[in-house]
């Protein structure tokens, strides 16, 4: 033993006893069979066993750094959200990137959507913005997410995700034309984690002190520039090495070169919504910025890495259900499923007690419920009671609504969105599609048409449905897109 190995702190147990052996098992004799009193031996496998938790059913590949909000202009007259309420008041963030459709273990450099998930820790308590790099969607309604991330993970028999599956769902579903020519454009491959933008994406409700309310949606403009990837350039780096995007953002946080985003939002008043020329609630459209345009209001940089990924960023959770006094939902079908499914998912994936881990729980204040006990309980309360109304001085309510009551008409029943006078499924994909470049549209056309061209050669009407779809967005996008599959299948 040197010397140095004598300043060494003693292996144990997780009871704490001393490890005298930790490099061989106790066995019956020289050689022999291994002894059930090695309580060392089946504490360890036992333990190895246990390690995974279950991967996030989406976004399941991510990466996350802690960082600081800093607000940079005035706000109050639209939310009366206390970490809004000053010019230069900062709040500790914590912000996990993700891709969608890959399961933990996938590569970064892939084309799909990123995750931009945000914790504000507030004095008010946790505010959750769980959005995209991207300011729509591919559906406008909770009740299809299931059937769409089916088609995107692996197919119950072939156990790979399938053109055929990712092209009929898109094909029958022409709300998603926007998003898709959105992903299959430059932006679908960000260089890294940190030249992309980051968006709220759904509409939210902001509310002021005298208890007016706004409709506000959040862009999150990334002070690195953008920066993206070719299909091609992606395709290497995927391969070669698979963990790109998370040890660049980890190592530009070593090496003190902060990324940061300019936080903007929309603002639009409430008695404007019911008019707007596209449901403000309809996750697939974006409010042009003529029309509404986007105001500074923050600065978000990220500038501490977590220590430990499993404690901090594979149990962190997100919730858009985690509001703060003066923010609140929109009747967005989608924001509204997601208010039920991700508290849902973080009870089955980390447990009951996942809010109180340090990463998950409040840092600016504490949480104060009556809520008790369940797995992996840490005796937070102490002996404090645990009922309410109570008259031993527990916390009680505050009788102030987070957010606006909003007005609602009608019979209940399973309706469609409401379709305002200019809404349909394409006019802003053609719109966007107008918009790109010559170049960009030509790879565009690539992305897209190399693809398509994987359906099976046994189903033609999945191509055409899919492809009609862009047609309907710009004539000239489906003319070019039709030649383009026709020739790759020509080839096959
Ligand atoms: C109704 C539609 C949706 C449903 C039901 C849904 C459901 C889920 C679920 C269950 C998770 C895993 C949560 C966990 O295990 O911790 C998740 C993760 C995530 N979702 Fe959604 N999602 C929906 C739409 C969206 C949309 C529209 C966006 C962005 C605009 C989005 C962004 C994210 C992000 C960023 C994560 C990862 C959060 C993290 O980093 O932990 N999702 N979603």
């Amino acid at each position: 033993m040197t010397a140095q190995d004598e300043l060494r702190p003693t292996l144990t147990t997780e009871a704490g006893a001393p490890v005298a052996d930790n490099q061989n098992t106790e066995t019956a004799g020289i050689g022999g069979p291994a002894l059930i009193q090695d309580q060392l031996l089946f504490e360890k496998l036992a333990h190895f066993n246990r390690e995974r938790i279950p991967e996030r059913v989406v976004h399941a590949r991510g990466a996350g750094a802690y960082g600081t909000f800093t607000v940079t202009a005035d706000v109050t007259p639209y939310t009366r959200a206390t970490f809004l309420g000053e010019i230069g008041k900062q709040t500790e963030t914590f912000l996990r990137f993700s891709t969608v459709a890959g399961n933990l273990g996938s590569a970064d450099a892939v084309r799909d959507p990123r995750g931009f998930a945000l914790k504000f820790y507030t004095e008010d308590g946790n505010y959750d913005l769980v959005g995209n790099n991207t300011p729509v969607f591919f559906i406008k309604d909770a009740i299809k997410f299931p059937d769409f991330i089916h088609t995107q993970k692996r197919d119950p028999y072939t156990g790979s995700q399938e053109a055929d599956n990712v092209w009929d769902f898109w094909g029958l579903s022409p709300e998603s034309t926007h998003q898709v020519t959105w992903l299959f454009g430059d932006r679908g491959i960000p260089a890294t984690l940190r030249h992309t933008n980051g968006y709220g994406s759904h509409t939210y409700q902001w509310q002021n002190e005298a208890g007016e309310y706004f409709w506000v949606k959040y862009h999150f403009k990334t002070d690195q520039g953008i920066k993206n990837l070719t299909s091609e350039e992606a395709a290497v780096l995927a391969g070669t090495d698979p963990d790109s995007h998370q040890r660049d953002l980890r190592e530009s946080i070593e090496r003190g070169d902060f990324p940061s985003w300019t936080v903007q939002v929309q603002i639009m008043p409430a008695a404007d919504a019911a008019t707007y020329r596209f449901n403000p609630f309809d996750l697939t459209k974006v409010w042009p910025h003529a029309d509404y345009p986007p105001i500074e209001i923050g600065k978000l940089e990220l500038n501490r890495n977590p220590e430990n990924v499993f404690a901090e960023v594979e149990q962190s959770i997100f919730s858009p259900s985690h509001f703060v006094p003066g923010i609140g939902p929109s009747p967005d079908k989608m924001l509204q499923g997601r208010l039920f499914a991700y508290a849902d998912a973080h009870r089955y994936r980390v447990g009951i007690n996942a809010d109180h881990l340090p990463v998950n729980r409040p840092h600016a204040t504490e949480a104060r419920t009556n809520s008790r006990d369940g797995y992996l309980y840490d005796g937070r309360h102490g002996k404090a009671k645990n009922y309410e109304p109570n008259s031993f001085g527990g916390p009680v309510q505050t009788s102030r609504p987070l957010w606006s009551s909003v007005p609602v008409t009608g019979a209940t029943g399973t309706h469609e969105a409401p379709s305002h006078s200019e809404d349909s499924d394409f006019v802003q994909a053609g719109n966007l599609y107008r918009l790109y470049s010559e170049d960009e549209k030509a790879r565009l056309i690539a992305n897209l048409a190399g693809f398509i061209a994987k359906v099976s050669a046994d189903r033609d009407d999945i191509v055409e449905r899919a492809i009609d779809n862009f047609r309907q967005a710009d004539a000239d996008y489906g003319q070019r897109l039709e030649a383009a599959v026709r020739e790759l299948r020509k080839q096959q």
